[in-house]
């Protein structure tokens, strides 16, 4: 029985992975579960899966959830910076699941690295940020950093087996998002409601808009850049819509191993949570006669601006992927309230790298400093 603590479980990763536990009841078992506002959903996880420690984001949230639970209810309530910390090196679990959105997601990641624990990430803005901290600190000491990505999921599958040094080229596959093939003139005048329609994965708002913009894409590149250890120069994002092939690994030889699966995110999560066995989650493999062909095309860095800022970011290395990260959360929020449009995303976060003043080998509190920097940057930029 792996006992699991899950950062972000009222999220759409979160709720996967309950999903995949509740289906294996004799595999896994949850000691601590993480929201931010949500708990109304919290408290029915809490009664559902019975952890030990629940944290919320702040005190009133925290005494309003401890209402709904009487004496004798196994369960301590926390909140805050603290509260995360505390999940996520809770003692006795043995997994730690890295699920919550943006930023919020890098200390207690780190935290939980530094108690030595294996780590299901799905959190990919803590490696934008502090990639070599984090992926240092998991070498020092001895930790596993499972990607929960697909992609990344994709990478490290077509990786095992295979020697490093064989290791070519990364093709990082990307759906392109809704607005593939949308002409540019259009794209300034998209709303919200809008840009959160995802073509073929069904996530939360975040992670829906910056697969719009390719964000996420270029958010990915830099992580596989940290989890797999390689140099951007090696690592290609190819277009693909149908989003069945979900990334491949070219070899020496010129060999391409490839994992596909139909886009479900139990299958990414399951692998993590049971690696390096695998799961029957009772789902269909896909169906190559209905799909009849796999399409690919090469990625356009002029209509989605981006994806070249991510990839500049990760180039220039230094404090400039966490400004990257911080500049595109703040205009993300600004586009979702409305008060920038789809095409000035972008623009916010290029006005703000360029500003930037940066960090060379920068440790975490000079990454934490290039972060709030960059979230009052980019909001006067706003
Ligand atoms: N969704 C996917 O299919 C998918 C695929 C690959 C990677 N990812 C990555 O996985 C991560 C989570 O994505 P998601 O789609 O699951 O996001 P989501 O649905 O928005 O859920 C985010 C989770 O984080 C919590 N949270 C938000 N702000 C917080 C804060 N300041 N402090 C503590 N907790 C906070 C939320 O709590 P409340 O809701 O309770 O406020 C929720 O539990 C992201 O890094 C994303 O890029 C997602």
């Amino acid at each position: 029985m792996k006992r699991l603590a899950i950062l972000g479980s009222t999220g759409s990763i979160g709720r996967n992975v309950l999903r995949v536990v509740e289906q294996f009841p004799d595999e896994f078992s949850v000691v601590a579960l993480t929201a931010g506002r949500n708990i109304d959903l919290l408290g029915e996880q809490l009664k559902r899966f019975s952890p030990q420690v629940a944290v919320v984001l702040d005190d009133k949230l925290a005494r309003r959830l401890r209402q709904q639970f009487v004496p004798g209810d196994h369960v301590e309530i926390l909140y805050g910076a603290d509260g995360y910390e505390a999940a996520a090196t809770f003692g006795s679990a043995d997994l730690v699941v890295s699920a919550m959105v943006g930023s919020a997601g890098l200390l207690p990641t780190l935290a939980a690295i530094e108690h030595g624990k294996a780590i299901g990430l799905a959190n990919k803005e803590s490696l934008v940020m502090a990639g070599e901290v984090l992926t240092r600190t998991a070498r020092d000491k001895g930790v596993a950093i499972i990607p929960i990505d697909s992609e990344h999921s994709a990478i490290f599958q077509c990786l095992a087996g295979h020697r490093r040094q064989d290791l070519k080229q990364i093709l990082l596959t990307a759906s392109g998002g809704p607005f593939l093939d949308k002409p540019t003139e259009g794209l300034d005048d998209i709303s919200p409601e809008v840009a959160l329609r995802h073509p073929t994965w069904d996530m939360g708002p975040k992670v829906t808009i910056d697969s719009a913009t390719l964000m996420n894409k270029g958010l990915e590149v830099i992580e596989a850049r940290w989890l797999f250890d390689v140099a951007l120069e090696r690592i290609q994002v190819v277009i693909h819509p149908e989003s069945i092939i979900h990334s491949m690994v070219v070899y020496q030889d010129s060999s391409v191993i490839a994992q596909l699966a139909l886009p479900d995110m139990r299958i990414p999560i399951a692998y993590a949570l049971s690696y390096p066995e695998r799961l029957d989650l009772g789902l269909s493999p896909p169906d190559f006669f209905e799909l009849g062909a796999l399409t690919f095309r090469e990625p356009d860095l002029e209509r989605f601006p981006c994806l070249a800022l991510a990839i500049e970011a990760c180039r220039a290395g230094k404090t400039y992927p966490a400004v990257l990260n911080a500049a595109n959360e703040v205009a993300v929020h600004a586009f979702l309230d409305r008060r920038i449009g789809f095409g000035h995303i972008a623009g916010t976060i290029q006005e703000t790298m360029a500003k930037h003043e940066p960090v060379s080998n920068p440790r975490l509190p000079d990454i934490l400093s290039a972060d709030a920097w960059a979230r009052r940057t980019a909001e006067e930029t706003v």
